[in-house]
């Protein structure tokens, strides 16, 4: 990266407000399309990254995570908290933050708002997925699950994928109605269901987004029939899954990062040793997706820190022509860098100064 000696104190921010104009500005298919390509391209030169799993701390009403990565030449993380019982007061159950930096400096060079990031990027993700691993031609997909994430997954899966029909289902009929609005008038056939069986029918894609602290089962096996892809990704912490073991134990099974997915993902209900394929390895051919039209795939979609990187690059290529950012006076820069104290002396007022 090139940067300007003399701004480098200077941080460019995107704040919601600007992350709500620029999706409006670009349109939230062609963003998800091409935060799918910078993904799919990160995910192509996955072995170059710094890797581990995220960082959290866990209380009893959820979760606070950081997500770190580097691919040598930049350095990002994210922010994240999940809080399943926060829609009840209002709020949001994730939210997040960013940031970009230099690594050679390390000094940050973009810095952004992300919980609307975040779901663009899992979106973008999960389509990614389903790509390399869903039934060509797919057409109908089934969506349990009608919260915040709901309306971006199915945009993406329409986008990407040419998923025609999207069937909703969510315990909360007020969350369907919700993504059923949101959803009209873009290019998607939309059926509201009453059960999951009922938006299962005639499905070739079923993406699971719920919320619960807990080992939910959103899917039973029977509900499971041969060729189905699943794109499990609400199942993202200890003790917060979504399927029935028995599910597991007839997919083919593919995760991001195995190290975060054994104690977040679906398959913290298996073996430490069962194996999984990671996505990237689909990706970049070194290993087979789908092995059969009649397989059942599952995406154990967590969320990984390189994806979010990924958003992140997305954005640090497009923000400044979209003109919605501001600057930041974020890094304390003196002229004189070991003069870090004559610094916060030029701030006196003059009457501090005469005092
Ligand atoms: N894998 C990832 O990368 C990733 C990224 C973002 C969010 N998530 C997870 O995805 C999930 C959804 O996130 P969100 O922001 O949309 O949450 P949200 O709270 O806005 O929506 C969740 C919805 O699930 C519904 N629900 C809960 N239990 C259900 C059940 N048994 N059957 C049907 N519907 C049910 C709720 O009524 C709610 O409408 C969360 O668990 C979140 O942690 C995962």
């Amino acid at each position: 990266m090139k940067f300007d000696p003399n701004s480098l104190n200077i941080v460019p921010f995107v704040s919601v407000d600007h992350m709500m104009k620029i999706v409006l500005q670009i349109g939230v298919e062609k963003m998800l399309k091409g935060i799918a390509e910078y993904v799919e391209d990160d995910f192509k030169r996955w072995e170059l990254f710094d890797k581990t799993p995220r960082v959290p701390s866990h209380s009893e009403k959820g979760v606070i995570e950081l997500m770190p990565t580097s691919d040598g030449e930049v350095y990002g993380f994210k922010y994240v908290n999940g809080h399943p019982a926060n829609t009840k007061e209002g709020l949001q159950t994730v939210t997040a933050f960013g940031m970009l930096a230099d690594v050679e400096t390390g000094y940050p060079v973009l810095l952004s708002e992300m919980t609307i990031l975040t779901a663009l990027r899992t979106a973008a993700t999960s389509a990614v997925a389903a790509k390399h691993l869903a039934a060509k031609n797919a057409k109908v997909m089934a969506m349990i699950g009608n919260g915040a994430q709901s309306e971006f997954q199915a945009l993406a899966f329409k986008t990407i994928l040419g998923i025609e029909e999207v069937r909703l289902y969510d315990i909360d009929p007020a969350a369907t109605e919700k993504c059923a609005r949101n959803l009209a008038g873009r290019g998607l056939n939309v059926v509201s269901c009453t059960s999951s069986q009922e938006a299962l029918e005639g499905a070739q894609i079923v993406t699971t987004c719920t919320a619960d602290k807990q080992y939910a089962t959103i899917l039973t096996d029977n509900m499971v029939g041969s060729g189905l892809h699943i794109n499990a990704i609400g199942g993202d912490c200890p003790g917060k899954t979504e399927l029935h073991k028995d599910i597991l134990l007839r997919s083919g099974i593919f995760v991001e990062y195995t190290p975060q997915t054994r104690i977040e993902g679906e398959i913290q209900q298996l073996d430490d040793d069962y194996p999984v394929t990671e996505l990237w390895e689909v990706i970049t051919g070194q290993k087979e997706g789908r092995t059969s039209d009649g397989q059942i795939t599952l995406f154990d979609g967590v969320g990984f820190a390189v994806e979010d990187f990924s958003a992140l690059r997305y954005l640090r290529d497009h923000y400044k022509e979209t003109g919605f950012y501001e600057d930041l006076d974020m890094i304390a820069d003196p002229d004189d860098p070991r003069d870090l104290f004559g610094m916060v002396q030029r701030a006196k007022t003059p009457e501090q100064a005469a005092s």
